[in-house]
């Protein structure tokens, strides 16, 4: 099968046919998916039932993985003991719901508490001074109901601003850190060395994709402060905002089948996780690769 993507619906994402994600992609076909990833944003590979290891190799085709550093806090907050964490690839992020012996985490454990946040729209990093570029999800295990994905389309909600908002955007930077995000669920046991590591960083709101130049809102659960604004008219300003980028015409909702590979562009998307029966195992694996831009280097 020759490889082709079709547009799914007409938000943006699309699905990738004619790719075996376990074997080495030629020079060709790499820049064949980076201009599907700039033209959709998101793209859905079906059937790749991978090994840690062939995701890894996969992911490398279009990056660097991202190193822990500021913001990042301990790293993934693993679900797992420390004996299966250490058990998977080095670079995989885990964000299953599944304990060391397979069992779903009691609702009270706090690793579960910590991640429920990523229900919440966000842009994975962007409590980093330099946010990621794409996220891989592969989905090893998913629950028979609900677990959905959902994908925003940052730059067709920009465009969609009206003139006043536009320039109301236009220089404004934000400060995120990954504390504003789990307030907003009521978490709020952050350690002293999580409270350090997740120092907010600046992020310009209105940033400029590095290769189709295309603005974007920069949206992000963890945004908790506009600099210059008190905190609740911030914090107004930026929900009036998601809710307007969310709307269902700028949306993909993602149901999993067992083993698709997603991969989504963090620097013209927002994401949030849905609710599933945490009774159920939801075994997902992420690779994510480093950003190119300090958006608060870009000019309006
Ligand atoms: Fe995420």
């Amino acid at each position: 099968m020759d490889f082709a993507i079709q547009p799914i619906g007409d938000a943006l994402a699309g699905e990738v046919s004619g790719i075996d994600c376990r074997k080495p992609l030629s020079l060709e076909t790499v820049a064949a998916i980076e201009a599907g990833m700039n033209h959709y944003a998101a793209l859905v590979y079906r059937r790749q039932k991978l090994t840690d290891e062939e995701q890894l190799a996969f992911t490398l085709h279009f990056g660097e993985i991202e190193k822990k550093g500021r913001g990042s806090g301990t790293g993934h907050i693993h679900f797992r003991n420390e004996e299966q964490a250490r058990a998977l690839a080095r670079g995989i992020g885990d964000f299953s719901n599944i304990d060391g012996a397979g069992k779903p985490l009691p609702p009270d454990s706090r690793a579960h508490q910590f991640k429920l946040a990523d229900r919440l729209w966000h842009s994975d990093s962007s409590f980093r001074p330099v946010p990621a570029k794409y996220s891989l999800l592969s989905g090893r295990a998913v629950p028979s109901w609900g677990g959905n994905t959902e994908f925003a389309d940052m730059r067709a909600a920009y465009d969609a601003l009206d003139a006043r908002t536009k320039h109301e955007v236009e220089d404004l930077v934000c400060r995120h850190s990954n504390i504003y995000s789990r307030e907003v669920v009521g978490f709020s046991e952050m350690t002293e060395e999580e409270r350090e590591a997740f120092k907010p960083v600046r992020q310009r709101l209105v940033r400029r994709h590095p290769i189709t130049g295309r603005k974007s809102l920069f949206l992000s659960s963890h945004a908790g402060i506009i600099e210059g604004w008190t905190i609740p008219e911030s914090r107004m300003f930026l929900r009036d905002l998601i809710e307007f980028a969310t709307q269902s015409h700028f949306v993909y909702s993602h149901t999993w089948q067992l083993n698709d590979l997603v991969v989504w562009d963090n620097r013209a998307t927002m994401h949030r996780g849905r609710r599933f029966d945490r009774a159920e195992a939801r075994d997902v694996r992420q690779t994510r690769l480093a950003g190119d831009v300090v958006t608060i280097e870009q000019l309006a």
